[in-house]
């Protein structure tokens, strides 16, 4: 399973970045507007970073407005992936990318059938927000293996995201699941290397050690 991490803060990108785990970026209008500086100069930093797929969203709602978007933000760099919402509007803009060659992830993915049209028209990513449904109390993961199984039902090339990721356990669903990559929070990415027995393992050792 690929790992990404969702966020646009540049500090964050370099030091999990320097883990050597580090496959891609996702970011959205929220984690940007979180971050000072412009934009498309935040986007080209973290493509310099980290060298794989960088998702960067469209504003418009409107076909040619994502279109334009599209464009412009894919010439910050090869790695620029476009995120655009699943409606319809997102399903022909995706349609006319995908046929120029530029990466879709289609984002705001709720249920089996968008993730299907998703892949029908072209979306490189598919991203289920899995927190989102586990927040309404309709389980994400079933999504998950929904998705998964249309997927490959179909041999459609679309990966799927696993987005959303609200704690480690997500990540565990995520790589049981066979999901293609799961994009996940910087604070989380600390919770998922810590364990309390590898820290007392490490103390008792080193005291055995100097007390040899
Ligand atoms: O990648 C999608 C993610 O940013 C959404 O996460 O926590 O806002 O539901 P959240």
């Amino acid at each position: 399973m690929k790992l990404y991490l969702d966020t646009a803060n540049i500090d964050q990108i370099r030091e999990i970045a320097d883990w050597g785990v580090l496959d891609g970026v996702t970011t959205n209008p929220s984690l940007m507007a979180k971050e000072k500086g412009d934009y498309k100069k935040i986007l080209k930093e973290i493509c310099d970073i980290v060298k794989g797929p960088v998702s960067g969203e469209v504003i418009s709602l409107e076909k040619d407005g994502m279109i334009k978007e599209a464009r412009d933000l894919s010439e910050i760099s090869k790695h620029v992936v476009i995120k655009i919402p699943c409606t319809v509007n997102g399903l022909k803009a995706t349609t006319v990318l995908a046929k120029q060659g530029i990466r879709v992830n289609m984002t705001l993915v709720f249920s089996p059938n968008q993730v299907l049209l998703a892949a029908k028209a072209g979306a490189s990513f598919i991203s289920p927000f899995l927190g989102r449904l586990d927040d309404i109390g309709n389980p994400g993961i079933n999504l998950v293996y929904d998705g998964m199984d249309i997927l490959n039902n179909y041999d459609f090339n679309s990966e799927m995201i696993f987005a959303s990721v609200r704690h480690p356990e997500h990540v565990r669903q995520a790589a049981l699941a066979g999901v293609h990559i799961a994009t996940v929070p910087y604070k989380i990415y600390k919770q998922l290397i810590k364990h309390p027995l590898t820290d007392v393992g490490i103390e008792r050792f080193l005291r055995d050690w100097q007390n040899r």
